[in-house]
């Protein structure tokens, strides 16, 4: 299983105070050389954290696979169709939202994301759609003729109970499992963590998981001990 690592929060700390760090861009650097597969980034409408010369950079540095996630408008495609990301993932967006918050309904903009992911795939990039794990999601996405879909598992990570994490766990193996019997590739992100990550890799159809909240959290508490003995060695 391949491990996308979404590097959006490094921007986002950076954005707190406006600053040059810490900078997205030697994050992908690292993620690369870590062994990362791939990179993922999100250039939202709003530029709130990755922005357009991050992702020119990001684009130079990534020698693994660059996906990028964007909204599906006209704008987006043009910056894609020029930076050239290795695959594009179709997500919604909410100026509003913290994040993004659900899957893509596929269904009621049909027309509108056949015709971008025409233009996107012309130029070369792969298409990904972000879905709910939903089986009529996934015929809609085989029918505009994405190359993958990636399985939202934001429900089944804030999932409460037992019973609701095995139910929403059971909703992505057979959304799963239909994509792949569709012929589409299959991905799957979002709240993933160190603790709800195993039981998502045993299921096999899903190729590559996106992750990045998680990941950069914990690099920021593993990373403090260096970080502070390095200041203090050179106050001392
Ligand atoms: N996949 C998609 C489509 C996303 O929008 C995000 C969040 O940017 C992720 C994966 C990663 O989610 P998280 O940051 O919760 O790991």
């Amino acid at each position: 299983m391949r491990l996308g690592v979404n590097i959006d929060h490094v921007a986002t700390l950076r954005q707190a105070r406006k600053t040059y760090e810490p900078d997205p861009v030697a994050a992908a650097i690292i993620c690369d050389l870590a062994g990362a597969d791939g990179i993922v980034c999100h250039l939202r409408e709003d530029r709130r954290h990755i922005n357009d010369e991050d992702l020119r950079r990001i684009r130079e540095v990534v020698k693994s696979t660059l996906n990028l996630e964007m909204a599906a408008s006209d704008e987006m495609v043009r910056i894609a169709v020029k930076t050239k990301p290795e695959i594009v993932t179709l997500v919604p967006e909410k100026r509003e939202e913290l994040t993004t918050e659900g899957g893509l309904d596929v269904a009621s903009h049909k027309d509108h994301l056949r015709d971008i992911i025409f233009r996107l795939k012309s130029a070369g990039i792969k298409v990904s759609v972000f879905i709910d794990p939903d089986i009529e999601q996934i015929k809609q996405c085989a029918a505009i003729d994405a190359d993958i879909v990636e399985i939202h598992t934001g429900h089944y990570a804030n999932a409460k109970t037992t019973s609701e994490t095995d139910e929403e766990f059971e909703r992505i193996r057979h959304a799963a499992i239909y994509a792949e019997k569709s012929g589409l590739s299959v991905c799957a992100g979002h709240g993933l963590n160190y603790h709800n990550v195993k039981d998502i890799t045993e299921i096999e159809e899903i190729e590559e998981l996106n992750i990045g909240h998680s990941i950069i959290s914990r690099a920021v508490l593993t990373g403090l001990e260096k970080a502070v003995r390095d200041m203090a060695e050179l106050i001392r």
